[in-house]
């Protein structure tokens, strides 16, 4: 939180999808005023202000940066469709042209704000089951076993946008996010209880592809961690500390369901999943194992480290109360039934 006599003013570019929609509640609730740039301007509760912007054009929506204590970018064409070539294009355009756009207006506002925060990914990463991926030693690259090649192209141009900007006196963070889990329907969360729901929620693929997750309260936690801390600056991996493989996710989201079992899936039937879908089958084959060693280091406290907990506290929100653990019949584990 700020001091008294600073500004209180956040950009929040992008700031109307899955994640924007719980972070500007978030900082509203924490004193800050917050000002969303966005395509399609409406007024939904009046407890935020929204700026038309294209993300590509200088525009009005650059004087809201003058004063501004902090801005935040989130901006990007969801990746949770088919990777064909309009979408590849809409994919890495929306990122770069809106991130080189506000560098731009940083870079000629009269009084930019002294710091940015842009969107990153935890798939930036190599597709590793070994070597835990931190930001001075993890390694940036892409493995074609893991259909990632197009990913990682998209984060690197992202990163160099943010880092060609010539902005000196406003420090940058690349938020090196991972999956978010959240109460909130667009959020991949939504999607894995579903699957558990059906008794789909097996190990895919064998399973033992590691899952880098965050839960909503901690990841905004770690933005105003950022915003505060101006010794924080370059990529930051914004992941909790306890990564698991993909198998053990599922049975913590079936345990938290009362669901028995889950059934297995090969990996050619996630790849015929993801067709149907419309999306890829690399969101959930790429082994993500990530590290938040700035946020540790620097004294970051995750209220959720642990992935138990964290669903515990979702569904416990879904359900609509804040509910003891549930009581299982004796210490039985859900079982996987291979299909
Ligand atoms: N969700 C996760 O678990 C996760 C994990 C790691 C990283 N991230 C990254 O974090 C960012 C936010 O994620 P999210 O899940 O909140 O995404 P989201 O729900 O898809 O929201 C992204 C926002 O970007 C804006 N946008 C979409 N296409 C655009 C375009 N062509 N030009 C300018 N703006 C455009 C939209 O705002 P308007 O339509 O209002 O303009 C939209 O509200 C994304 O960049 C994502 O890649 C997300």
């Amino acid at each position: 939180m700020l001091g008294n006599g600073m500004s209180r003013r956040i950009v929040l570019a992008g700031g109307s999808g899955f994640i924007g929609t719980f972070l500007q509640e978030r900082l509203v609730a924490d004193g800050y005023e917050v000002v969303v740039l966005t395509r399609f301007p409406h007024d939904p509760n009046g407890r935020v202000r929204q700026c038309r912007w294209d993300g590509q054009t200088l525009g009005d929506w650059t004087s809201e940066l003058d004063g501004a204590c902090a801005l935040i970018n989130l901006s990007g064409r969801s990746v949770n469709c088919r990777y064909n070539e309009r979408n590849r294009r809409d994919i890495l355009e929306s990122r770069v042209n809106a991130t080189r756009i506000l560098a731009e207006a940083v870079a000629r506002s009269k009084d930019p704000p002294p710091v940015w925060l842009n969107a990153s990914t935890a798939t930036i990463y190599k597709h590793t089951f070994e070597q835990p991926m931190d930001e001075a030693t993890g390694v940036i690259e892409a493995t074609p076993e893991a259909k990632d090649v197009f990913s990682i192209k998209v984060a690197r141009a992202w990163e160099q946008a943010l880092n060609e900007a010539p902005i000196p006196t406003t420090r940058k963070v690349a938020m090196r996010t991972a999956m978010v889990f959240a109460v909130n329907r667009g959020g991949v969360y939504r999607t894995l209880r579903s699957l558990a729901r059906w008794g789909l929620g097996g190990p895919i693929a064998g399973g033992h592809q590691l899952i880098s997750w965050i839960h909503e309260d901690d990841f905004c936690r770690a933005v105003e961690w950022l915003i505060d801390h101006d010794d924080l600056g370059g990529p930051v991996n914004v992941a909790s500390p306890n990564p698991l493989p993909q198998r053990d996710m599922m049975r913590v989201i079936l345990r938290e369901r009362g669901m028995p079992f889950g059934l297995h899936a090969t990996r050619w039937m996630l790849e015929a999943a993801a067709y149907i879908h419309r999306t890829e089958a690399e969101l959930i084959l790429k082994s993500r194992y990530v590290v938040p060693a700035k946020l540790l280091e620097s004294g970051f406290k995750f209220h959720f480290p642990r992935m138990e907990d964290a669903v515990h506290e979702i569904e416990s929100r879904l359900h609509g109360k804040l509910s003891p653990r549930p009581q299982h019949s004796g210490s039985r584990e859900p079982q996987s039934v291979d299909l």
